[in-house]
């Protein structure tokens, strides 16, 4: 089939490419210029494991190309995803300008051009916004009447960032909510060639499925550090009890890791996105209101269990292992590392940080502290160390701790192993 995918963020591009390997042909569209000039060249504006290789390969196959000319794009295809940004407002709620102004662009094509084409919105939208954004102004612009002159479908994304592209080309599931049966027909088509079972379901339900599949992972991560926090001051170890309840299917063994909370661009978005619509429909959001308050506070029992160990950190060494939000990544956005670091030079501690990845990014809000070059040179002279993300080759040994001035080594993580490291404590274990 052919497709074009407004937006070359990360799971446009992913998307992009991803449609691309499966035999379709896919041209990405995007404002930025720079942007579309790198993917036709072979070089993707954004990191994701295996992308690169997969966008060279199906460059040079002739499946993809990219372009920011929308007219260009809409023309030569039959199905569009609208895949722009939804930044967030200071009360959580999301800015819907980009999809309204990509759904007008498309609509302005869709004026001149001749034959049915289908609409998809992928971006992560509140429920209703398909229905009360997109197809108004994807009518307005067109002259055309939803549902015959064009279809609409939604379309979420379960990209895990770093795994984007692996996480496209096998879905648990795909979720397509179709305005009709001809809209979503066609959709349904594109996966076909995924092994994965396909739900169709209305607009507004499909939007709501995204969001709650992120508020329940929310939740469930929320729930496990509550359970930690507890099993910590009972001197019991959070992992044997999430592997203990991990083997009833009810709860399953998944996303049960204990630790100092969840950032990224994600959860913590998206979860206030829905307590936002939540409020704006007249329901009082309880648990939802909670799962964000409670990981507020998260990243902060590791500075508590430090407290406990250290009550005056002024002037202490303290060596930070990990800055980004999670594993494979340079991305900081919501990183408990940020408040961690905070606490600790508020407090009058001196921090030596090293993450593989997110320096750059991590010295944009904190210029003043110092970064080293790798784990041993700041865990020289350190007095504590404190590990903030899961990269692997934090899995150190006692000999890599040896340069400390004084040893106290506290874990957020849990990457560090009994087998391998002597002494250490883990904020939930
Ligand atoms: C998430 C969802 O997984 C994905 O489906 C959605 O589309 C986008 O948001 P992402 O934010 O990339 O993906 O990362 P993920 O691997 O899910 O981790 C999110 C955060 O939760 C990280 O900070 C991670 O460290 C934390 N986490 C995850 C835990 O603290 N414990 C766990 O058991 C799992």
């Amino acid at each position: 089939m052919k497709i074009s995918i407004v937006g070359t963020g990360y799971v446009g591009l992913c998307t992009g490419v991803g449609f691309a390997s499966k035999g379709n042909d896919v041209i990405c569209v995007d404002i930025d210029k720079e942007k579309v000039d790198k993917i036709n060249s072979g070089i993707p504006p954004i990191y994701e494991q295996g992308l690169e290789e997969m966008l060279k390969k199906n460059l040079d196959e002739k499946r993809i190309r990219a372009t920011a000319d929308i007219k260009d794009a809409v023309m030569n295809s039959d199905v569009t995803f609208i895949s722009v940004g939804t930044p967030s407002w200071e009360d959580g709620s999301i800015d819907l300008k980009y999809i309204e102004q990509a759904s007008l662009d498309i609509g302005n094509v869709l004026k001149e051009k001749g034959g049915y084409h289908v609409v998809v919105v992928k971006s992560t939208v509140v429920p209703e916004t398909t229905e009360k954004v997109a197809l108004p102004a994807l009518e307005k612009a067109s002259g055309k009447k939803a549902g015959e002159g064009f279809g609409v479908c939604m379309n979420p994304e379960f990209l895990k960032e770093g795994m984007a592209l692996e996480d496209f080309l096998n879905p648990d599931r795909v979720v397509i909510g179709q305005l009709d049966e001809k809209s979503g027909s066609r959709v349904h088509k594109l996966y076909e060639a995924f092994n994965a079972p396909i739900i169709m379901t209305t607009l507004r339900t499909a939007e709501m499925i995204k969001y709650a599949a992120n508020a329940f992972l929310a939740a469930k991560i929320g729930m496990i550090n509550e359970i930690g926090n507890l099993c910590k001051r009972l001197g019991i170890d959070t992992n044997e009890v999430a592997n203990g309840i991990g083997h009833d299917k009810r709860i399953g063994d998944k996303f049960l890791r204990s630790g100092i909370g969840f950032g990224g661009s994600c959860f913590p978005k998206d979860v206030k996105a829905l307590i936002a619509k939540s409020r704006e429909s007249g329901y009082e959001p309880v648990i939802l209101d909670h799962v964000i308050k409670m990981n507020n506070e998260q990243p902060l029992q590791i500075f508590e269990l430090l407290k406990r160990k250290m009550p005056d950190i002024s002037g202490k060494t303290i060596a930070i292992l990990g800055l980004a939000f999670k594993a494979e990544t340079d991305d900081i956005r919501e990183a408990p590392a940020l408040k961690i670091v905070d606490a600790l030079v508020k407090a009058g501690a001196k921090v030596k940080a090293y993450d593989p990845k997110a320096m750059d990014n991590f010295r944009k809000e904190f210029p003043d502290i110092t970064y080293c070059s790798n784990a041993a040179e700041a865990i020289e002279g350190s007095e504590v160390c404190l590990i903030l993300t899961d990269w692997k080759e934090f899995d150190l040994s006692d000999k890599d701790f040896e340069s400390m001035s004084n040893r106290l080594i506290l874990e957020g993580r849990r990457i560090l192993r009994k087998e391998k490291v002597k002494e250490f404590e883990g904020v939930c274990w």
